[in-house]
């Protein structure tokens, strides 16, 4: 994606950005604008780490009349970074770079930290001056205000600046100094429930190992998300998924409902998903005509134990009991134990 950003203050100014975010997030881009001294150009790459956000390097070229300097910072592994090749003590282990000429850098922050709506968090980024290009520690300040908006702070000079972001949480508004110009981008919105059908395949499919922590991939097959698509959902927030559930009314039993998956973003686990899924498939499954809810899940899956139960469904009786728990011995294949849970349809969420 290429984001036209127009300077609103200070002079004329244009940023251009290609931002891509898998395997490696980067963001390179040109900005044309006016500095103190003239006319001038900036172009800009940056790479980060594609999960954590966090950076790896940034390379700046600044051009203009009388001006042609460049930069090089580069973050090792071991948060050390080097300016120019020589090793700059003063940022290490400092997680993000800020270049004061574009709103693009803000996305680093803003993704690395995935605040919650009304969280803060205090942090030191390696801030690079322009058309210095001098660098040094910049403590900040990002509140996530709402869903689509931070505020950001320079700690020592009080410098603040709302942020409008998209679901990317890339810039729309920075204040009244930036604004996207190209392509038009709804703000990030509040997560929206909505059917679960097969062109949510291969973003889930890639995204479950790691909502569960080990490989689970293999459980979601095309099928299911063609054939069951009337009692399934998944939830979307800016776009991308976040949490689902895959289930149906049983063909051979219609007083059963099944719910073969459900899983959260870890980010987004907590927040009643799980809750208002369930809430969902229960209302779908009663106006099919089903009075029973069942699910399974492996004895060691302890939080999903603890959050069926708190749902409201009961475990059934295994053929032998395991800390506490009737487990279900090689139910799914050797050495696949499963605790059963089961829960009527027609009572009330708890
Ligand atoms: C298990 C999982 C589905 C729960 O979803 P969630 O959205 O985080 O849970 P919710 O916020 O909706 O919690 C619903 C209730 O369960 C309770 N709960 C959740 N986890 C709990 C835990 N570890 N211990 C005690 N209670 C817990 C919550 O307190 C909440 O109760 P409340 O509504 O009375 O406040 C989610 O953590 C997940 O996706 N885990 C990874 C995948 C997985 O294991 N899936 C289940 C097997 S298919």
């Amino acid at each position: 994606m290429t984001i036209l950003w127009t300077r609103l203050e200070g002079g004329p100014g244009l940023d251009a950005c290609t931002v891509s975010w898998e395997p490696t997030l980067s963001l390179t881009g040109t900005v044309v604008t006016h500095f103190p001294g003239g006319p001038g150009s900036v172009e800009y790459a940056v790479e980060a780490d594609g999960a954590t956000a966090v950076t790896r390097m940034a390379e700046v070229h600044v051009r203009g009349e009388g001006l042609n300097r460049h930069l090089l910072l580069q973050r090792g592994e071991d948060g050390r970074w080097r300016v120019d090749g020589v090793h700059w003590p003063a940022l290490d282990g400092l997680a993000d770079v800020d270049l004061g000429v574009t709103p693009a850098t803000n996305t680093l922050p803003i993704r690395r930290l995935g605040l919650a709506v009304g969280e803060q968090a205090e942090i030191t980024a390696a801030w690079v001056r322009f058309p210095e290009l001098t660098v040094a520690p910049l403590a900040q300040r990002y509140t996530r205000l709402d869903r689509g908006r931070y505020l950001y702070e320079s700690i020592a000079s009080g410098f603040q600046a709302v942020l409008e972001v998209d679901g990317d949480g890339v810039a729309i508004t920075y204040q009244n100094l930036w604004r996207r110009v190209a392509p038009a981008a709804p703000a990030a919105r509040d997560p929206i429930l909505e059917p679960l059908t097969t062109k949510d395949f291969e973003e889930l499919s890639t995204a479950v190992d790691n909502w569960w922590g080990k490989s689970v991939s293999w459980l979601l097959q095309r099928f299911m998300t063609v054939h069951w698509s009337d009692t399934s959902f998944v939830v979307r927030e800016g776009g991308r998924p976040i949490a689902f559930l895959l289930g149906f009314v049983s063909p051979a039993h219609p007083e059963d409902a099944y719910v073969h998956m459900l899983g959260i973003d870890p980010g987004h686990q907590g927040q009643h998903w799980g809750r208002r899924l369930y809430e969902a498939f229960f209302e779908v499954a009663r106006a099919r005509g089903a009075s029973r809810v069942r699910a399974i899940t492996s004895p060691s899956n302890r939080r999903s134990i603890a959050f069926h139960q708190a749902l409201g469904f009961s475990l059934e009786p295994g053929d032998h009991v395991a800390d506490g728990l009737p487990v279900h011995t090689n139910y799914d294949g050797h050495g696949h134990d499963r605790v059963l849970f089961v829960r009527p349809v027609h009572e009330a969420p708890q």
